[in-house]
């Protein structure tokens, strides 16, 4: 099974959002790209910030049969068959700082698992660091957040030193992105010279600013379900196709 962390301390860059559309996306692409027969398995979308977003955009809170943020439930998931997704899970509202319990007993083959992490580099999101096979970094054209990025990246770099040697960054993404202002401009020069001093790879493809994300997540489907044809579901079709080398 394939562990892809989408991960960034700082808050409101587009985590959530992006985890939601690469899990439908790489389903989607995975299955269509699938003509030389490989079989493919079950997409786990985990929940791991306390906030619940991912929850509430994907089956809502109160779904039946969903392990609810915050409560001790034996039921722990629910699917969004619908969108390939297989299996969601929660993760609790109380925050303990403990390691989230990752174990499962899969009734399908799970072979990729996106986890949504925190705003926060706590001692959660350092276990999903430990368990990951890759990260995506979500960084929104704001200055600020190039140092929290340099931060992130010297962690990663420490983890895969010391705990978990296997883990790669797929790239750094860029979300919400107007590259007709100013300040994305410059944004962009700046985010160059990190990849350079730390030798990680942008995504090449950038997410546009749009108001069909929002649109879409009201109605708790990813952009690409909800306007297939729409710039910004294009950007997320693109940079799926981009990860995953098709
Ligand atoms: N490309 C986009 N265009 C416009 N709005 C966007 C875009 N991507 C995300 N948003 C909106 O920005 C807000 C923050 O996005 P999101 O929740 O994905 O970020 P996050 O990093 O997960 O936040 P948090 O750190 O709080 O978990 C949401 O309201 C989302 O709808
Ligand atoms: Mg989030």
């Amino acid at each position: 099974m394939l562990t892809l962390a989408v991960i960034n301390q700082k808050g409101g860059v587009g985590k959530t959002t992006t985890a939601y559309e690469f899990a439908y996306g790489i389903q989607m692409y995975r299955h269509t790209s699938a003509a030389s027969g490989r079989s493919v398995g079950g997409m786990l979308l985990l929940d791991g910030d306390s906030q619940g977003n991912l929850t509430l955009a994907t089956v809502g809170r109160d779904t039946e049969g969903m392990h609810i943020a915050g409560e001790k439930s034996t039921k722990p998931y629910a699917a969004r068959r619908d969108l390939g997704i297989t299996r969601i899970d929660c993760a609790d509202v109380e925050d303990t700082g403990e390691q989230a319990d990752l174990s499962y007993h899969p009734a399908e083959a799970i072979d990729y698992r996106i986890i949504d992490c925190p705003p926060a580099l706590n001692k959660r999101t350092l276990g999903f660091l430990m368990d990951a096979d890759e990260v995506i970094i979500p960084c929104n054209a704001d200055v600020f957040s190039l140092t929290g990025l340099s931060d992130l990246l010297d962690t990663i770099k420490v983890i895969k030193k010391q705990a978990n040697k296997k883990l790669k960054v797929a790239g750094i993404l860029i979300t919400s992105f107007n590259p007709r202002t100013k300040v994305g401009q410059i944004f962009c020069q700046r985010i160059e010279d990190i990849k350079e001093r730390y030798k990680v790879p942008l995504f090449e493809t950038t997410i546009r600013n749009s108001v069909l994300v929002r649109e879409a997540q009201a109605l708790k489907l990813p952009v690409q379900a909800y306007k297939k044809n729409a710039p910004v579901a294009q950007d997320y079709e693109v940079a799926v196709k981009e990860y995953l080398h098709i």
